[in-house]
């Protein structure tokens, strides 16, 4: 199947001089229509850039972005607009991105209406209650005439998510999306969304730095692991989670807490040689992850950027010391 996003060498710098950072460092990827990425990595790896350039919210310093067999910079002006309802972000806070002045009505009507995705104002009446039920705000008539603020964090998650849905976007990418949501509904958001997937046909890219979330949104679909940004290894979610081929993947999961007891006496933790992350502005030479890694070899790992190479068990991983051996942390 052709893919519906796909990014080569996407690069995207900010500052200047000497103070200028390679937020996200050629990376390479692409979605199939339907399936749903997670793209995961401690907080400052790129993974908002990505997703914002992903959304043509901001633009690649170099690299493509290639929506639906068409690279963005080649669409005109009519196009590219289609692009930019197509693709849609979910940011983490929905406090920020709610106009705090508007009722719910006015923030779900008004889209609708702009893009003319019905006739009329009773028409986007109707269309705001169906789509106020679709993400489970019901009954959708209480909800319609309050403002932001009188709703909780769930539900202005659940408004900024119906909103998205106003366009008809084939494409999400959900930046934490359910990070600043208490814990007690997240699970019940990440239903709506996987329903959503379904019913709407759309496509997601689910950003988070918590990988026990990734593993539940897309344990059908794949995980893209990124460090100071780059990809360090990404395939199939069942895979990436039993066999972690990175170090610093595994180092992800070992921090992990484990639910059961038994299973988590028995679970390996990875120590790092150093805690902390380097700053984008001294990056260490060849592998970034090198300092802080318990296998790194002085001379291979400190030399060349190790490349992103396929494994046969399925996805990429970036470290030549590591690529041929599985790490059991469950031992
Ligand atoms: N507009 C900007 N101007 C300058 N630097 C920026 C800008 N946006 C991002 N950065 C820098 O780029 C790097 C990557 O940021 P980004 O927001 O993509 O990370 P992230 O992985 O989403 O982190 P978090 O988990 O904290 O959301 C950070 O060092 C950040 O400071
Ligand atoms: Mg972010």
């Amino acid at each position: 199947m052709a893919p519906i996003l796909e990014v080569r060498n996407l690069t995207r710098q900010f500052g200047k001089g000497k103070e200028t950072v390679t937020a996200v460092d050629s990376i390479s990827f692409a979605i199939e229509p339907g399936e749903t990425v997670c793209l995961v990595g401690e907080s400052g790896c790129g993974k908002s850039t990505t997703g914002r350039m992903v959304a043509g919210l901001i633009e690649a310093t170099s690299g493509e972005v290639i929506f639906e067999g068409t690279n963005i910079k080649r669409l005109d002006s009519a196009a590219f607009r289609r692009y930019r309802q197509s693709v849609q972000i979910i940011h983490q806070d929905p406090y920020s991105s709610l106009n705090p002045t508007q009722t719910i009505r006015q923030i779900i009507t008004a889209p609708l209406l702009r893009h003319k995705k019905v006739p009329n104002k009773a028409a986007a009446e109707r269309r705001a209650l169906e789509l106020l039920e679709v993400v489970d705000l019901t009954p959708a008539r209480d909800v319609i005439d309050k403002y932001p603020h009188q709703l909780s964090g769930g539900q202005r998650q659940r408004v900024a998510v119906a909103r998205a849905l106003t366009v008809d976007p084939k494409f999400i990418v959900a930046d934490e999306a359910v990070s600043m949501v208490d814990v007690s509904i997240r699970v019940s958001i990440l239903t709506m969304l996987a329903r959503l997937k379904k019913e709407f046909d759309v496509t997601f890219l689910f950003i988070t730095h918590d990988l026990a979330l990734a593993k539940y949104f897309a344990w059908e679909g794949r995980i893209t692991v990124m460090y100071l940004g780059r990809i360090v290894e990404d395939g199939p979610t069942p895979r990436l989670i039993a066999d972690p081929r990175h170090p610093y993947t595994q180092a992800l999961l070992s921090a992990v807490p484990e639910a059961d007891p038994e299973l988590a006496q028995h679970k390996r933790q990875i120590e790092l040689r150093d805690a902390e992350i380097p700053s984008l502005l001294a990056l260490p030479r060849g592998c970034t992850f090198h300092p802080r890694c318990p296998y790194s070899l002085p001379g291979q790992c400190d030399g060349a950027v190790p490349p992103l190479e396929p494994l046969p068990e399925g996805g990429r991983v970036a470290c030549p010391v590591r690529m041929g051996e599985s790490i059991r942390l469950l031992v």
